[in-house]
């Protein structure tokens, strides 16, 4: 199954919103359906913002006579996550000839699963050499198929793991406040057949504590040219977590993640989304009324934190300051 593709001039996405109970595929026909379906999350995850932002420029341009305030605001719909500009980016750049712009989504779409599949084997390659076998691997958010085009980065390897008979168990944390993981990533773990867990995100810095994981895996928005990694709400306790109790921190995302031109997570900026997730769980207030919120929806990783970066051409191990330009692709160290 694919997340997102294109399909007799539309893009059809799985609505994520609906998932575990209902997977409903939406067909999107406007770039204001696609920018209400990105804010809304019916589609997320960086490699699939990454898909839709190039293939949103195609259906600006099929729908549009003057595309570019659509487009602006498209590339704008969510800010951390930087496949979601580049791919916005690398499809605009075809433009006025719009089916050049199609064919550029198109092999964005083609990069991205074959990118996939690539991070898969890499990771469960340095999962071989940093974890005993089969490994029990602890991750958050969702960062599988539904995530990309297919298969997805961390989960991804996660996947490649239990293929290859390598993964004792899953522990995936659930992510509030919109429970990405509790909704998402169980169920691709179930579909896929392998063992898991699910843990409140506040669990996960005492079960590294206490022995449960061998790994943390995680996927990322933005990588800065530094290493810092900007990455769901959670990742950086989890570093934490994982650095105090001796346990590997590895960050799976393709190259396109990788942002040279942000310097450090400094840089990086992170989406607030606002009071209601907060404050209510499946429409049900669980806070007084009038209950001011702060509520960032990624956090940073220093570089320091993150024991390998794996993309799909390198296995990243920063030395202290170096940057991702001086790791050849194809690297693996
Ligand atoms: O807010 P979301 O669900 O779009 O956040 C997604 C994440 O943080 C993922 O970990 C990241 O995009 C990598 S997805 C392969």
């Amino acid at each position: 199954m694919r997340t997102i593709d294109w399909v007799d001039g539309a893009i059809e996405l799985v609505d994520q919103t609906l998932l575990p109970d209902e997977c409903v595929v939406l067909r999107i026909e406007t770039v204001d359906a696609l920018i209400d379906a990105i804010r809304r999350l019916a589609v997320r995850g960086a490699p699939a913002l990454g898909v839709a932002g190039a293939m949103g420029v195609a259906l600006a341009a099929a729908t549009l006579d003057d595309p570019a305030e659509a487009i602006a605001r498209l590339r704008a719909a969510r800010p951390t996550a930087v496949n979601l500009a580049w791919g916005v980016d690398q499809a605009a750049a075809c433009l006025p000839d719009a089916d050049a712009a199609l064919e550029r989504a198109l092999a964005i779409r083609d990069d991205d699963i074959a990118a996939c599949r690539s991070m898969g084997e890499y990771g469960a390659d340095l999962l071989a050499d940093l974890a005993p076998a089969p490994a029990r691997v602890m991750t958050v958010c969702n960062t599988g198929g539904l995530a990309a085009v297919e298969r997805g980065t961390a989960l991804g390897v996660v996947q490649t793991l239990h293929e290859r008979g390598a993964l004792a168990e899953a522990l995936a944390l659930e992510t509030r406040p919109l429970l990405q993981g509790a909704r998402l990533t169980t169920w691709e773990l179930a579909r896929m057949g392998a063992p898991h867990r699910l843990v409140v995100d506040s669990a996960g810095p005492y079960l590294l504590a206490t022995g449960h994981a061998d790994a943390v895996l995680i996927g990322a928005d933005r990588i800065a040219a530094n290493g810092d990694t900007a990455n769901k709400i959670g990742s950086y306790a989890l570093a934490l977590g994982a650095a105090r109790a001796g346990v590997p921190f590895v960050v799976v995302a393709p190259e396109t993640t990788v942002d040279m031109t942000t310097p450090t997570g400094a840089h990086i900026e992170i989406e607030d989304r606002g009071p209601s997730e907060v404050l209510t769980v499946k429409g049900v207030r669980v806070a007084p009324k009038g209950t001011h919120t702060v509520n960032p929806a990624f956090d940073v990783t220093p570089h320091e934190l993150i024991t390998a970066i794996v993309t799909d051409r390198r296995v990243v191990r920063l030395a202290q300051g170096e940057t991702l330009s001086s790791v050849p692709q194809g690297a693996r160290r």
